[in-house]
């Protein structure tokens, strides 16, 4: 297929492009500026030069594909306060593709977040639908193209999505704190979950998503389904050499920054539905084994950045 990916010159476009092109597909990605375009050459595909707000764009791209994968998202007004606003530009982009591609039957793949289950406790399932959390619109969106003649499916991320591909994800974040505060730390016992995935293994169900996922699909690309953060927050310690210790929750901003909300939450997600409906098997080291290679604690990564 012709694959128009979004976000193609990115963390998990690094894995998504080869996948694609391995097998046998073509990739059109979008590219904003020279080094982008650059990236996605060097990954191997074709570039198309443009921004999440040319939505004539973006129209065209999809409506010269096959097929559209949509990763990008403007993480820069995520981490400097306008959540709302790249929430909003992500919705808008969403209803252009399905304006596009309405009643083509071609092929739509989205991304969001594994999220919170509305069961404290258990682990979130594919049927759950998203009735709150900041993606549930955009989340609905895709898996409502469904009844428009779109074959869509939205795979969703955990918090975590680690490899030597990761460079600014949530990882590098917690050990940019650990290193500037001198703690590894968590809240409370520290015994909340989060899941994870291994960056190579998402670039896979990406590609078995578009090749094969049922229209209106909701997938979890989650390897480790929980792992608990105090697990996570000792590992770290232990690669830098400093202490884990319980940060108070007052202090959960100063030392974690934009993660303070999100660290003590419990976000379980089972990816039983998806590995059975579409043969994915996660095969990459989980979390804990990927921070043992010690990859991550390479003093000349711009941990954080
Ligand atoms: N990685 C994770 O841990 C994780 C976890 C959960 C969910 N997700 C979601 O997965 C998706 C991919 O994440 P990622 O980690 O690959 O993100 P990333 O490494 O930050 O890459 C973001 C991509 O979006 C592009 N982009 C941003 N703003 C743009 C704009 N205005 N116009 C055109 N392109 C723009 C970037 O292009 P440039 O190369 O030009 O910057 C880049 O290709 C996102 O929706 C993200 O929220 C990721």
């Amino acid at each position: 297929m012709r694959v128009f990916v979004t976000g193609a010159s990115g963390h998990v476009g690094a894995a998504v492009v080869p996948e694609l092109l391995a097998a046998g597909h073509e990739v059109v990605g979008l590219a904003r500026s020279d080094a982008s375009a650059a990236t996605l050459e060097a990954r191997g595909a074709r570039v198309r030069r443009g921004d999440l707000d040319d939505f004539d764009g973006l129209r065209e791209a999809a409506r010269d594909a096959d097929a559209v994968v949509h990763l990008a998202f403007k993480h820069e007004a995520m981490v400097t306060g306008d959540y709302a606003g790249a929430l909003a530009d992500d919705l808008k982009v969403i209803e252009v593709f399905g304006d596009a591609l309405a009643g083509t039957g071609k092929v739509f793949v989205g991304t969001s977040g594994t999220g919170a289950s509305s069961e404290p406790g258990r682990a979130r399932t594919e049927d759950e639908w998203d009735t709150d959390g900041p993606r549930a619109a955009a989340t609905n969106a895709v898996v409502a193209f469904a009844e428009r003649g779109i074959r869509s499916s939205v795979v969703r991320l955990p918090p975590v999505v680690h490899s030597t591909l990761d460079r600014h994800g949530f990882v590098p974040m917690l050990i940019a704190a650990a290193r500037s505060t001198g703690v590894s730390g968590y809240l409370g016992e520290g015994a909340n979950r989060w899941p994870a995935v291994h960056t190579l293994d998402a670039g896979a169900l990406y590609r078995l998503a578009l090749e094969k996922a049922p229209a209106g699909s909701r997938l979890h690309a989650t390897g480790d389904e929980g792992v608990p953060f105090r697990e996570i927050a000792a590992s770290i310690g232990r690669h830098l050499g400093v202490p884990t210790q319980a940060v108070p929750a007052e202090r959960a901003q100063e030392h974690f920054g934009f993660l303070g909300t999100l660290v003590p939450l419990d976000l379980p997600a089972s990816s039983a539905r998806t590995q059975d409906l579409l043969d994915w098997r996660p095969a990459h080291p989980g979390l804990l084994a990927d921070l043992d290679l010690g990859h991550y604690f390479d003093e000349a990564l711009p941990a954080g950045s």
